[in-house]
């Protein structure tokens, strides 16, 4: 229903997340798509995002050949946001200058007049809204209203309501901009007359159909089960579709974490129901990983092995049933999707890969089989909650992310020195155990332990000792794309940091990761 020109605001998907957060289906495109892209998907509602760009810039984006008649006609509704606003403003003649005054952070804006965008408010009263912007408007064009100045006297919100289009300065997506949520739920409910349309139900049987029409009846699928809410959805949901011609694998790779393997087969068979061929595959992966230290070589070193093992797997798979394997199944998800800035729907190309996640940016491009993803427009929760529906087990569903690249990530360095990865099992399982029994689990967003490349001197029992430092992160997240650490209590951490030292042999210093991401990432690699 609702469209998003993008003009490459940072906030876009945030904003994307917004409207479906509030059940109403939307898709981005790029700002600079032609006409006849917006005409195709036959949008209810356009909505500009901000941008980097300044509406007198030459090569900045501006609204497309017949947008204007094409709205009209259509009778469309308009919301610009920052630089959608100015551009609005600036196809219609007003003018737009660059700011004396900018503005960044948090202003309080005060609304002006009774509007449209703002009829649940009286005039006069405030808002804080997050603003980031360096341009401003300064005359607004005939039949354009002000509705909203900040406190430094510039305008903050316009509309013209009989042509139906509005315009924000600031970012009502963002949390910095309380009352933000409420105007974008009242402007699309209430004003644009949207009703809601989005029920995960309804992605399910959307996505039963698309995966029933991709895969012919002759086909064969296969999917790799990683022991994660994602893929065990996303088998679940296209077992649903095609039944006994998903063949799922779990590859043990040498990089999971303690008694892993044995847990997630069990819950696989007995709970999913899914039938479920262990590759037992430790000696590959270690062997290709041996001296490796960069990271984005690790994982891209572990996306090939995988990928050659669904071959390996698929082969032997079409030997014994004498059909055709040409699907593979992903448990992508959209956060997948924008951290590893593959060509998504916004088709944007400026954003900076950050980390190859395998599922993703890290596989070949020469892969065989063709991906069906169906989980790929998702957030987490919203996975979460189509696992509910699909009767995937609570506990299952509230497992902690794991990483694809497993424990490589969270040894640093070369994973293959010394006893890295046991160390790193028993401390994580010491760690892990702790915060369950302490009642913390379900209040996290993720919690493990890493290993890191270093020694340290210490005093255990009366010996000097020089052994491994290990690190503990511990982090709650909305949205998988920012975290903040946990701040656990004084006693929890010093009874796990002494449960470590004591058993763990190679132990004997435990350092607490305290870095909000950003600037650091989940992983430490
Ligand atoms: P970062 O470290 O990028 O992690 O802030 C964000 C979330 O993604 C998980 N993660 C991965 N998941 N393959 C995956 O499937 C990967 O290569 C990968 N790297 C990070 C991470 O655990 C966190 O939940």
């Amino acid at each position: 229903q609702v469209l998003v020109l993008d003009f490459g605001s940072q906030y876009t998907h945030l904003l994307n997340r917004r409207i479906r957060e509030l059940a109403i289906s939307s898709r981005w495109i790029s700002g600079s798509s032609p006409l006849k892209t917006i005409t195709s998907i036959n949008p209810r509602v356009i909505i500009l995002s901000g941008g980097p760009n300044s509406v007198h810039s030459k090569t900045s984006p501006k609204f497309p050949v017949g947008f204007v008649e094409y709205v009209a006609a259509n009778r469309i509704f308009v919301l610009g946001i920052c630089y959608g606003m100015q551009l609005i403003v600036h196809e219609f003649g007003g003018e737009v200058r660059d700011g004396k005054k900018k503005e960044y952070g948090r202003t309080e804006i005060v609304l002006e007049r009774i509007s449209r965008l703002y009829a649940l408010k009286p005039i006069g009263s405030k808002q804080s809204v997050l603003m980031s912007h360096e341009d401003e408007v300064v005359k607004l064009p005939m039949g354009f209203t002000v509705v909203a100045r900040s406190r430094n006297g510039l305008v903050a919100a316009v509309e013209n309501s009989l042509k139906r289009y509005y315009g924000v300065q600031y970012h009502p997506e963002t949390t910095h901009s309380p009352e933000g949520m409420e105007m974008l739920r009242h402007f699309l409910f209430n004003v644009c007359r949207l009703t809601k349309d989005k029920k995960i139900k309804d992605v399910l049987e959307e996505q039963i159909k698309v995966v029933k029409n991709m895969v012919q009846p002759e086909d064969h699928v296969i999917c790799a089960l990683s022991g994660g809410v994602d893929s065990a959805v996303a088998a679940t949901l296209v077992h649903m579709a095609i039944g006994d011609r998903l063949h799922c694998i779990f590859v043990d790779n040498g990089l999971l974490r303690y008694k892993e393997r044995d847990t997630v087969m069990e819950t696989f068979e007995r709970d999913l129901h899914l039938p479920v061929t262990l590759f037992d595959a430790k000696t590959q992966f270690l062997d290709k990983l041996k001296g490796i230290e960069d990271p984005e070589t690790k994982r891209k070193i572990i996306g090939r092995e995988f990928i050659s093992i669904f071959d390996e797997f698929a082969q032997s798979l079409e030997k014994k049933l004498g059909k055709k394997i040409g699907f593979l199944v992903q448990g992508t998800m959209y956060s997948d999707v924008i951290e590893s800035c593959v060509e998504s729907e916004s088709g944007r190309s400026h954003c900076q890969t950050i980390k190859s996640h395998h599922n993703v940016g890290g596989l070949p491009g020469n892969i065989k089989f063709k991906l069906i993803e169906p989980l790929k427009l998702l957030f987490k929760d919203e996975v979460r909650e189509l696992g509910k529906i699909l009767q995937v087990p609570e506990a299952f569903l509230k497992r902690h992310p794991f990483p694809g690249p497993g424990l490589a990530v969270r040894v640093l360095g070369d994973i293959t020195k010394g006893n890295a990865l046991d160390t790193l099992r028993q401390v994580d399982e010491i760690f892990i155990r702790s915060i369950k029994n302490a009642g913390l689990y379900d209040s996290l967003s993720q919690a493990f332990a890493v290993f890191l490349p270093i020694k340290s001197v210490g005093a255990q029992g009366d010996q000097r000792t020089h052994s491994h430092v290990v690190a503990l992160r511990a982090i709650t997240t909305d949205d998988g794309m920012t975290a903040d650490w946990y701040n656990f209590d004084h006693k929890f951490l010093n009874d796990v940091v002494q449960k470590i030292c004591n058993s763990v042999g190679s132990v004997n210093r435990v350092v607490l990761d305290i870095t909000p991401n950003p600037p650091a990432t989940t992983e430490w690699e």
